[in-house]
């Protein structure tokens, strides 16, 4: 329908949506001010670092608020630039009236795919939280992006794809053990078969993602793309960078897809 590039929005134009979604998102967050936020960044950032390849690295440590609320806000906006950054740079995608958005969490990824389309697709989002998703609902309504919804566990299957479908998984794939992750992509390879597009993101770090290139070689994709950008961050991020001694002046993501 709409190709995602040349005349995907600027990034301006993405950082004052995302300025105006992450004020919400941050006032859900309540009684949590910015402090507590920190604290859970620095608990996730700490996990995330030292369990680096670990399945549930990130998702199970979703079990306190400071953590839920430092996933929905600071890392949900990372993790929106860097799937927005990836299609746009990567992805000549044409025809695409929706997309998947599996392991969607609050919904960053599949939401940063649809905005860099001039004319946002709809968005499945398909997680096995329930919280996750309601706070996906919520974005969504934010950011002006309509999404459908549905708890599911994905290790025993995907939603059926077609032609006309866009698949993202963005750090989701990690969350699966071995034989379930060689489940979704024998079906994503079928999903490819058929016409639909494919969106894999993952943390550049190698260690993160030792299956990577099995995967594009059953995918038979390029196992070396990546996203390197710096930009112009929204506030909070750079305020939350500084808070919590982190630095996202530069977004990087290990990417898998037909890319142009
Ligand atoms: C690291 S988070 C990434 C979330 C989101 N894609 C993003 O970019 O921020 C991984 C997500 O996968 C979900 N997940 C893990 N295993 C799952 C499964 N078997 N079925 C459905 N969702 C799953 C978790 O609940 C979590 O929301």
């Amino acid at each position: 329908m709409t190709p995602a590039s040349p005349e995907a929005p600027d990034l301006d134009a993405l950082v004052t949506r995302l300025d105006g979604w992450l004020e919400k998102a941050l006032e859900r967050q309540a009684p949590l001010e910015f402090r507590d936020v920190r604290k859970g960044v620095q608990a996730l950032s700490a996990r995330y670092v030292e369990r680096r390849g670990e399945r549930g690295a990130i998702s199970n440590a979703l079990d306190g608020p400071a953590r839920r609320a430092a996933f929905a806000t600071y890392y949900a906006a990372l993790h929106l630039l860097e799937a927005f950054l990836a299609t746009r740079q990567l992805c000549a995608w044409e025809g695409v009236e929706r997309i998947f958005d599996l392991g969607a969490g609050t919904g960053a990824a599949g939401f940063g795919v649809a905005l860099s389309f001039p004319r946002p697709p709809g968005v499945q989002a398909f997680d096995r939280s329930g919280w996750a998703l309601a706070e996906a609902r919520h974005a969504a309504r934010d950011l002006g992006i309509a999404v459908r919804t549905r708890k599911q566990d994905l290790s025993r299957g995907l939603p059926r794809l077609g032609p006309n479908d866009a698949v993202v998984a963005g750090w989701f794939l990690n969350e699966l053990d071995a034989a379930a992750r060689d489940r979704a992509v024998a079906q994503l390879a079928v999903a490819a078969g058929s016409g639909a597009r494919i969106l894999i993101l993952e943390p550049l770090a190698g260690a993160a993602a030792p299956w990577w290139t099995e995967v594009a070689a059953a995918l038979g994709l390029r196992a070396d793309a990546e996203v390197r950008e710096r930009i112009a961050l929204p506030g909070f991020l750079r305020d939350m960078d500084r808070a919590a001694g982190l630095d996202h002046s530069e977004l990087r993501a290990r990417v898998m897809g037909q890319l142009a």
